[in-house]
């Protein structure tokens, strides 16, 4: 441990020399201190007024100086003292920073543990299709709707040219909500069975023209087996304007096909019934696995039914008739197709329950 020297020589080279054993003294003693207690007792070591080593300093060097000497060594000892003061702070943050640091390296993110992985969900592969519908119809000029899906006896049957008790309303059936028989039938409240109810609501909505698409969830009195289920989606469409004519329809649905299914597929309409469109259509596509030669998937007739469509029927109009809709000025086309359907095609899905159950095994080959 440094002891304060008594100095002989005072010549400035000695002084030097006294100077510098006096700094690496108090660097060496610097480097053993562990904690700020060591550091406080190095620091009263050195610095205490009564009995420091600046304070023996002063008396061993500067008190015994000759005169001569007295105003050198002063100058000398009042340097060294504001340096070793300055160093023996210095010291302290040093160790404080240590200290900080030993901690942070302690609760440190081991960055060699494996990591933990949050699988990305996608999007349903029904929402996906639903989606791409939309999108060949909106590349059109079609605006997108939707409507309830709790409706009314009015929307969903009777304004669509359903009259009460018409045998088109058996093939439809659907629950109704319990406790309503005070209410008048149209009001009656009951889960949509198709998304073409929301064409009557548009029309109330806006006068002609109208190009609308309507994505939708629908419900069914059908029992479940590989290609039905009680709820499922359809994608509703309705184009009313002057002169919209059959020709029309046929080349909008031929167009959005061939955007679905590439452009080879050909598509065929056939006659059908539909109490809100006259004339309807099925319109079937060339059979999209064996490009119409005849396979199983297409029952060998090498078509495959796809949606259902047709002129608007004027007695629908009626319905809408204050808001624009005088069937003898305006026409129109509209279709309604289902989504599980397209996308069990596209994806080669042998059960549409497989849409619903939620195997993420089934569901994540649509990543
Ligand atoms: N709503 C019909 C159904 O669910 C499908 C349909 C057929 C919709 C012809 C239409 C249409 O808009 O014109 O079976």
């Amino acid at each position: 441990m440094y002891t304060v020297p008594k100095l002989e020589d005072y010549s400035p080279e000695a002084l030097d020399r006294a100077v510098a054993d006096l700094f690496s003294a108090l660097d060496a003693e610097s480097r053993d201190l562990h904690s700020e207690s060591d550091w406080k007792t190095f620091r009263d070591r050195w610095l205490a007024r009564k009995n420091g080593v600046l304070t023996q300093i002063n008396d061993t060097w500067l008190k015994a100086a000759p005169g001569a000497a007295k105003r050198e060594v002063g100058r000398r000892v009042n340097e060294l003292k504001a340096r070793a003061e300055a160093a023996i702070e210095q010291v302290l943050g040093k160790l404080i920073a240590s200290a900080v640091g030993a901690k942070i390296d302690s609760d440190r993110l081991d960055i060699t543990l494996p990591g933990i992985q949050r699988p990305i969900g996608v999007k349903h592969p029904v929402l996906r299709v639903m989606d791409e519908i939309v999108a060949v119809f909106k590349a059109m000029g079609y605006s997108v709707g939707e409507g309830p899906e709790v409706e009314t006896d009015y929307y969903n049957f009777e304004s669509l040219n359903f009259p009460p008790n018409h045998p088109a309303r058996d093939t439809q059936d659907t629950l109704f909500i319990a406790g309503q028989e005070s209410k008048a039938a149209r009001d009656r409240l009951l889960l949509r069975t198709h998304t073409s109810p929301v064409q009557i609501r548009t029309m109330e909505q806006q006068p002609p023209p109208v190009r609308i698409v309507i994505p939708g969830k629908v419900h069914r009195n059908d029992p479940l087996d590989a290609t039905h289920s009680p709820v499922f989606h359809q994608v509703e469409g309705l184009a009313v304007d002057t002169n919209i004519t059959f020709c029309d329809l046929k080349g909008t649905l031929d167009h959005a096909m061939k955007a679905l299914f590439g452009s080879s597929v050909k598509t065929r309409f056939y006659p059908s019934f539909f109490p809100f469109t006259e004339p309807s259509a099925d319109m079937q596509v060339s059979c999209i696995f064996c490009g119409g030669k005849g396979c199983r998937k297409c029952k060998f007739s090498g078509w495959i039914e796809l949606l259902g469509c047709g002129m608007v029927d004027p007695n629908v109009f009626d319905f809408v008739k204050h808001n624009g809709y005088d069937s003898s000025k305006i026409s129109g086309f509209a279709f309604g197709m289902g989504v599980e359907r397209i996308a069990i095609l596209k994806y080669e899905v042998e059960e549409i329950q497989l849409f619903y159950e939620g195997d993420v095994r089934f569901l994540e080959q649509f990543a």
